[in-house]
């Protein structure tokens, strides 16, 4: 095994954007963050030391971590966080995976500085079953506030309202030409005639779907969460906060001196205030070296511009989502659980909370926002919860009483019911080994129905089905996919709909499954599965490594 060491800092860096100079959370104060490569196989071991005032966790987002869930950074969920002058160093190996992850901070809502791209290549004698790019490029989106972050979701918590949405959208952290006040930190991407380029896409927003699209060319989208799959091409795609999505770019046999715009903005089908702002970069040819090429070239260079789709475009979102499957052959198969041990029916949205005595709470009716599964409103315990389960000592910090469907059925996407108040509780399913599991995410439309990209840590899912309406178990399941289904850790709940995907919990551990909206994240879209150890050796999860942070 090839062992690759890294070394992050977190540190304070000052960096200006849009004409505002901010002091940001950073890794070796770079932003984005630095890259992570390595290849399928290999062991990371990174160190994490924290130099600023507040707590911190990093999250591979992504990576399976089979029986290395201590690793897995979700800050009290995995870990208690690395505090102020200490240091943990996440070990683990990348088994079964090559393609695009990231790795992201995991507590409150520092992941808005603090992310960057996992690369994750074949082993050394696997190829592409693609044809071989000239060049691989990250390309990783993300959102940038003028403001603090910490202050903005603290505020949030606060008044119980929803928080201020960011000033821009990035690309690599550029905000392009489209914002007052940055033309200068514009991504540029120059390629040559001809070649054709692998564009890695990964969604790091806190809290919008975006589609992107390049003018004037079609990409060949080639896998999708670090999974290969049947290439389909496209003029534009969408991407929720938590994918990744790898495409192929064929630059044009030859283009005079033209610019083009790369272009993305959000998908947006909630009620609440979101930036209805567009992040552009630049698609640049080099100059062809042939004189004869240049001599042709008009003095004025054409700027062409991608058209996007509208802000609720869900058919679009909708015909998108269902092209995209698996690969599913002999070299990478879809193993798609066929018989299932256990079926779970999770209603997901949002919902209020009574206002504490000395807040005034902005949320409906004098209530503060929350969102929940199955009318649960998670609460982040105290104590981490992988140590108290490996500990047996879970009393008091957690509850494995998690509701397999709601209490009280309900029309989902028809009028909401008249009491909106949810509960709250650390509530978690306890599964045996190689439980194979069915699970149907149901978006309700209280406080308004809208779309929710579902995460899910520890494991890929197989996404076997999806619809509009009420889940209709006797209909639907009929029309199930078990052939070629996309596999993936994060998958948009469709708005007013649902999706229905498949795992085996063949890893031990407690894996986190959020909305990777940050901002439901914080109201409570989130809950855990705990998987107990198999009566094998290689079945356990590994002992806590001797430098696990304590609360
Ligand atoms: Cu990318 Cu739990 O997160």
């Amino acid at each position: 095994t090839i062992i690759r060491h890294y070394k992050f800092d977190i540190v304070m860096q000052n960096v200006t954007r849009l004409c505002h100079t901010k002091s940001i959370v950073t890794v070796n104060g770079k932003f984005p963050g630095p890259r992570i490569i390595a290849r399928e196989g290999d062991r990371l071991l990174i160190r994490v030391t924290n130099h600023i005032s507040d707590n911190i966790t990093i999250h591979w987002h992504g990576i399976r971590q089979l029986r290395s869930g201590w690793a897995d950074g979700p800050a009290y969920i995995t870990q208690c966080p690395i505090q102020t002058g200490q240091s943990y160093v996440y070990n683990f190996t990348i088994v079964g995976q090559r393609g695009t992850l990231f790795w992201h901070a995991h507590i409150s809502w520092l992941r808005a500085t603090l992310y960057g791209p996992i690369i994750i290549l074949p082993k050394r004698d696997a190829s592409y079953p693609f044809l071989k790019p000239y060049k691989e490029v990250p390309i990783i989106f993300g959102e940038w506030f003028n403001a603090d972050t910490e202050a903005i979701i603290s505020q949030a918590m606060q008044t119980g309202g929803g928080p201020n949405v960011s000033e821009a959208y990035t690309i690599n952290g550029l905000p392009g030409p489209l914002y007052n006040c940055s033309a200068k930190d514009t991504f540029k991407l120059k390629v040559k005639y001809g070649k054709t380029y692998l564009l890695r896409l990964i969604n790091a927003a806190l809290n919008d779907d975006l589609f992107f699209s390049i003018a004037n060319h079609s990409l060949t989208v080639v896998e999708a969460d670090a999974i290969y799959v049947k290439p389909f091409e496209t003029n534009t795609l969408l991407i929720t906060p938590g994918q990744t999505t790898n495409v192929l770019l064929k630059t044009k046999s030859y283009f005079p001196n033209a610019t083009f715009l790369m272009m993305a903005r959000p998908y947006v089908t909630g009620l609440g205030t979101f930036d209805n702002s567009t992040v552009a970069g630049i698609l640049e040819y080099e100059l062809p070296s042939s004189p004869h090429h240049v001599a042709m070239s008009p003095k004025k260079l054409p700027l062409f511009k991608p058209s996007l789709p509208t802000l609720n475009d869900t058919a679009f979102t909708t015909n998108f989502t269902k092209r995209v499957r698996s690969l599913a052959s002999a070299q990478f198969p879809a193993n798609v659980p066929q018989k299932i041990d256990r079926h779970f029916f999770f209603t997901i949205g949002l919902g209020t909370n009574p206002c504490d005595q000395n807040q005034t709470c902005q949320g409906p009716n004098g209530t503060k926002f929350t969102a929940a599964i199955n009318n649960v409103s998670f609460v982040q315990p105290a104590k981490a919860l992988l140590q108290s389960h490996y500990f047996g000592r879970s009393n008091g910090v957690y509850d494995p009483s998690f509701p397999v469907s709601p209490l009280i059925p309900f029309n989902y996407t028809g009028n909401p019911p008249n009491n909106t108040l949810v509960s709250n509780g650390t509530k978690v399913v306890v599964l045996p080994f190689n439980t194979s599991v069915e699970l149907i995410l149901q978006d309700t439309s209280i406080l308004g129905a809208e779309s929710h990209p579902l995460h899910l840590h520890g494991f890929n899912f197989f996404v076997v089905g999806q619809g509009f309406g009420n889940f209709d178990p006797n209909k639907d399941t009929a029309n199930f996919n078990l052939e070629d289904p996309i596999e993936r850790n994060t998958i948009g709940a469709p708005v007013g709909g649902w999706v229905a995907i498949r795992f085996l919990a063949d890893n031990p551990g407690v894996w986190f499954m959020h909305c990777h909206f940050e901002v439901h994240t914080s109201w409570g879209l989130k809950m855990a599965w705990i998987v107990l150890d198999g009566n094998l050796p290689n079945q356990k999860l590994l002992p806590p490594p001797s430098d696990l942070p304590k609360c």
